[in-house]
């Protein structure tokens, strides 16, 4: 009797996951990229895909090919993969446009107003305020305010000659979030409350993202609360213009809430991928052999003036932007460890002419995902090294399909096309100046069993590590 009604469940699931499939094609007719929907009505792939969307994406890659459709709770996402694609991706705003993409994850992870969002003519003055000034008006002040507090912070009596032994992670985070909020907001800004709710914060953001019942992100929310309150107020006199002028621009429109919100983007947007960016840094280098350390202090001590023991010499941003070596460094630590997809959004029913010589049609309001290449063998040779060269020569040309692709093609840790990151020039100033300031002024011990793994699968830009990695530091 059991077993009939068991054989009768069975076949009633089987039938109604024809049909779902067999529905799901019937909207997504030839001409489509392949639609991969899964067996669960509603849920689609999404479970497999949450496990770890880079290896899912991956392993579907190499059924479908380079573009597929994944249907995941209720609606559909896109996949575009190989630089090729992704290139004429980005240099087709109107048809994928990102603002789209990044109101809805103001809206969902930031809890930014979904009005107010929308208003284009302030939105359109806000970035450009950020480009100008990020890419260019306060690049020498931000570099100058973080060098002088990286001296204070490592002149406290905290530093000594005795080694001692730190949590990697945490110890470089407490670095970055003090250097960030006297950069940004001033050096009478407390940096305290910021420094408890940062990392709860932004360990929270996948759950705020996810399309899940609004109910189970009720923690997730409180966190977010308590990092956003960080910010409640009008920035202090000593903050740096962009943050004061950004504020002016939107106090008529927002509350104070909404305010402190959009500040806390900012600082987390400073503050996440280069606090990672940085840790990975430093413990490759910690890795390398004595005489790829040497190669990287040997440009330092050429492009920087000698200065004595226990100071940190004289940088401009200008001599920091110079220095290409450790500029090649930064650029593998982000291919190794950057793994998000960046997000676009359909204007337009777009007809997309692929790679393998086909033509996808894509509706309006498709929400698009770029996959990067960084681990493709065959752009990038054992791309699961650490080669601290592999970008060293700007004139190599890479790959793909026996075809030549531009490094910003195949390298995509900041995104590309009109909506490349603007704090990528200060980003990369930032993380030398830590790199250097750490390398000129301690001395390190990382025992051999210590191995950082990396949290790729799970999406996050660029990603911390997963276990504790503890290092012993003295001053030199
Ligand atoms: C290693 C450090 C960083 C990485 C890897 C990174 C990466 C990215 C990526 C991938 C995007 C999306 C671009 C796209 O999809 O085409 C983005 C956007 C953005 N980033 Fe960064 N970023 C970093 C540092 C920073 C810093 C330091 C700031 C600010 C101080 C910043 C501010 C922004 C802003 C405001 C946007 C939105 C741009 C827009 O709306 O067009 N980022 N970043």
């Amino acid at each position: 009797m059991w077993a009939i009604l068991l054989a009768l469940c069975v076949l009633v699931y089987v039938v109604l996951m024809i049909t779902f499939n067999k529905v799901h094609r019937k909207i997504f007719p030839a001409g489509r990229a392949p639609l991969i929907c899964g067996y669960l009505p509603y849920i689609g792939v999404a479970l497999d895909y949450a496990k770890n969307p880079c290896k899912y994406v991956e392993d579907m890659r190499k059924i479908y090919g380079d573009i597929f459709t994944l249907y995941v709770m209720g609606t559909t996402i896109t996949l575009i993969a190989n630089p090729h694609n992704v290139n004429k991706v980005y240099i087709s705003p109107k048809n994928f446009d990102f603002h789209e993409v990044g109101f809805a994850i103001g809206v969902d992870v930031f809890d930014l107003p979904q009005e107010s969002i929308h208003n284009d003519e302030t939105a359109h003055k806000a970035m450009s305020m950020i480009v100008k000034k990020l890419q260019n008006v306060e690049l020498e002040e931000m570099t100058q305010r973080s060098k002088q507090k990286l001296e204070q912070l490592f002149s406290t009596s905290e530093y000594t000659k005795e080694w001692k032994q730190v949590d990697m992670y945490n110890w470089i985070n407490n670095i970055t979030v003090s250097i960030m909020m006297a950069v940004l907001l001033g050096e009478e800004y407390n940096p305290e409350p910021v420094l408890r709710t940062f990392q709860p914060f932004d360990k929270s953001i996948p759950i705020l993202s996810a399309k899940i019942p609004e109910g189970a992100k009720t923690e997730a929310k409180q966190l977010r609360r308590k990092f956003m309150d960080c910010f409640l107020g009008k920035p202090n006199e000593g903050a740096i213009g962009l943050i004061k002028e950004r504020y002016e621009l939107y106090s008529p429109l927002y509350n104070e809430q909404q305010l402190s919100n959009l500040l806390g983007v900012m600082v987390w947007a400073s503050l996440s991928n280069t606090t990672n960016t940085m840790f990975w840094s430093l413990y490759h280098f910690m890795k390398q052999d004595e005489s790829v350390r040497q190669q990287i202090f040997d440009e330092i001590n050429q492009v920087l003036p000698k200065c004595e023991p226990g100071k940190l010499p004289d940088m401009s941003y200008e001599t920091l932007a110079s220095m290409s070596k450790l500029d090649a460094f930064i650029d593998e630590v982000l291919r190794l460890h950057f793994s998000t997809f960046s997000g676009r959004m359909t204007m337009n029913d777009v007809k997309f002419a692929a790679n393998d010589g086909n033509t996808y049609h894509m509706d309006k309001r498709q929400l698009t995902l770029l996959v990067n290449s960084h681990l493709d063998e065959e752009i990038f040779q054992d791309p699961l090294t650490f080669k601290y060269d592999r970008f060293q020569d700007k004139t190599k040309v890479f790959s793909k399909d026996g075809k030549p692709i531009k490094l910003t093609s195949a390298l995509i840790p900041f995104g590309g096309g009109m909506n490349l990151c603007p704090g990528r020039f200060i980003a990369r100033s930032e993380i030398k100046l830590y790199v250097i300031a750490l390398l000129v002024l301690f001395d390190f011990e990382l025992p051999e069993d210590q191995i950082a793994e990396d949290l790729r699968n799970v999406n996050l830009q660029v990603g911390p590590p997963n276990n504790s990695i503890s290092v012993k530091l003295k001053l030199k």
